[in-house]
């Protein structure tokens, strides 16, 4: 049990993951599938898996291993995770093909909706002996016309120095290091923070075992999480990383995006800052705000 309080274990972080995932608006506002996209999208996934059985000649005791860590991504509810890493990264490509302004990448499996509401300047709730390089956090949110977005949400979350997320890891209090920082009349926001550290896959679990019998690597570099948006405005869900940090060229999520990089300035007292505006595209089936 002690050992559960200090670091996280992959069946704690899935199974948490899998109860926030079922029960979260995302999956609950998913709308019904046709069968025709059924048909085809499920007929091609399986076209895919027959193929690379053909071509590399897959044998019986290869299919039941496949089969047996199948079921223990299951029980031990990592289908999050594992999608969220393996698979996510190429549906969000498809989607920013339709999408203008600030470039978003993969939500992952770490979000968690309602938050504490703070108005800029604000500091993200966090431990009084948080560890970490302070971090400013600062921009303005705006339209595809340059003009601001008063009052536009951030809603953030992160890691911490040691690269674990609350809500996820049972030794850190409840919405540390979350917010949903509301914008000034002008759309500039100012968070203060600490820097994340980078993300390890948990290596305890299947996915974990994954990773290693593969012989890659399962890390993600280090990054804030954000989902910013505005009545009017389709909201981009993003993530932000930092120049010269570790993974950065190798994320075992795929999820880098050059225009994401962050480069944060010594202030000479220890903090760092950084500036990040952010455009959100007009959501034209939406009312006017
Ligand atoms: C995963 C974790 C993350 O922090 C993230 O940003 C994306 C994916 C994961 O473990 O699946
Ligand atoms: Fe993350």
């Amino acid at each position: 049990m002690t050992d559960t309080q200090q670091s996280p274990t992959a069946a704690g972080s899935g199974a948490s993951a899998t109860e926030s995932f079922l029960t979260g608006e995302m999956y609950q506002a998913a709308r019904q599938v046709p069968p025709e996209r059924v048909d085809a999208v499920v007929r091609a996934v399986l076209d895919g898996v027959h193929t690379a059985i053909r071509e590399h000649k897959v044998t019986y005791p290869e299919f039941q291993a496949a089969k047996a860590w199948l079921i223990q991504v299951g029980e031990g509810g990592e289908w999050p995770l594992f999608l969220d890493v393996f698979v996510e990264h190429v549906v969000e490509e498809v989607q920013a093909e339709t999408q203008q302004g600030t470039k978003g990448t993969i939500l992952g499996p770490y979000y968690l909706p309602g938050q504490k509401r703070l108005t800029s300047p604000a500091t993200l709730p966090m431990r009084g002996d948080e560890k970490g390089t302070p971090l400013v956090f600062a921009g303005q949110v705006r339209d595809h016309d340059g003009n601001p977005i008063p009052g536009a949400e951030i809603d953030i979350w992160q890691a911490d120095a040691d690269g674990y997320y609350s809500g996820f890891a049972p030794h850190l209090p409840e919405g540390n290091l979350r917010a949903l920082v509301v914008a000034d009349d002008e759309g500039r926001f100012e968070i203060r923070t600490v820097q994340p550290a980078p993300y390890q896959i948990p290596t305890d679990g299947p996915t974990g075992k994954l990773i290693e019998a593969a012989g890659w690597h399962p890390w993600r570099p280090a990054h804030l999480h954000l989902i910013v948006s505005a009545p009017g405005h389709r909201a981009i869900t993003t993530q932000l990383y930092f120049r010269g940090g570790e993974w950065l060229d190798s994320d075992v999520a795929s999820a880098v995006k050059p225009e994401l990089i962050l480069d944060p300035e010594d202030q000479g007292d220890g903090t760092r800052r950084v500036r990040y505006d952010f455009e959100l595209e007009r959501d034209e089936g939406a009312r006017a705000a």
